[in-house]
């Protein structure tokens, strides 16, 4: 059999893929948490990185397919390898514990990522698609006519003028949070997507051999700490739309937002 095909036939090479799409799928999360963060700051700078990413055009696609080919082949690994430790204890509820199930049957980890998956799709459909919650989006012209006060920057180069129009993310992203509800979903797929990490990445380091005697210890306090901070971080934006100190005016504010 050739690499791939020992990838995709065998229980291991399905390990390996799930460590490997977890890994490209953390690398996201992590990235999209920074660029999100910048919410926090003056609206130039969600708005002018989300229109830096629009203009990446072919690229942006590129990067795109390849989350969505991570996720496909991670949920086909873990459904597979979840059927073949049912079938290895036969049946049985509580059978032996096989070296699969030790990392990836538990009933937690599949619960957990229908709900991140059920999240990821309405996500889509509220900040891409704009195809849920559109009273919210009722300014969608005004939303189109931003216009940047400063530059933007990526590694040093000027990669958004000051004065190129722009779409509002900052007043997308703050408006769309504004229902409790959404902002209380939002929180809780959050904390379930951090618990889904959390249990992930020990099965990562397992597969990729790093969790041996010496190691185990300070690894499970390095992926605790991070998880969690991944999760403050990450509920911070809808909480501080519920607390009221994330507010559409705040852009309107800091930069009036140009009428035409
Ligand atoms: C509260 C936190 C979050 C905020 C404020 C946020 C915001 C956004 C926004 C504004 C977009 C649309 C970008 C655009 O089309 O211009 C977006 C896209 C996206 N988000 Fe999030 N997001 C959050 C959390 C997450 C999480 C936790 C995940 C993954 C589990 C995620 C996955 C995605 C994906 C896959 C896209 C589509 C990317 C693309 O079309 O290129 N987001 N997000």
């Amino acid at each position: 059999m050739n690499l791939v095909g020992n990838l995709f036939g065998s229980s291991i090479g399905r390990k390996i893929l799930m460590a490997v799409t977890g890994l490209v799928l953390i690398g996201f999360v992590i990235g999209h948490l920074v660029g999100n963060l910048q919410v926090f700051s003056h609206p130039d700078k969600l708005n002018g990185y989300a229109h830096f990413l629009q203009s990446l055009g072919p690229a942006l696609w590129i990067a795109r397919i390849g989350l969505l080919v991570a996720v496909v082949i991670h949920i086909w690994a873990a459904t597979v390898l979840t059927l073949e430790s049912k079938r290895a204890r036969g049946g049985e509820p509580y059978g032996v514990k096989t070296w699969i199930q030790a990392t990836l049957s538990s009933r937690y980890m599949r619960w957990t990522g229908v709900v991140v998956l059920a999240f990821i799709l309405y996500h889509l459909a509220h900040f891409t698609l704009g195809v849920v919650q559109t009273e919210s989006f009722k300014e969608t012209e005004k939303l189109r006519h931003y216009v940047m006060t400063s530059d933007y920057h990526v590694l040093g180069f000027t990669v958004v003028p000051a004065g190129t129009e722009v779409l509002d993310v900052y007043r997308m992203v703050v408006l769309g949070f504004q229902p409790p509800i959404v902002a209380f979903f939002y929180i809780l797929a959050v904390g379930l997507l951090s618990l889904h990490l959390l249990h992930g990445m020990d099965s990562l380091f397992q597969t990729l051999g790093w969790r041996n005697a010496r190691w185990a210890r300070p690894l499970r306090t390095v992926v605790m700490v991070s998880c969690l901070a991944y999760f403050v971080c990450n509920a911070a934006i809808p909480g501080s739309v519920l607390a009221g100190r994330l507010t559409p005016d705040s852009a309107a504010k800091s930069a009036p937002v140009a009428t035409h």
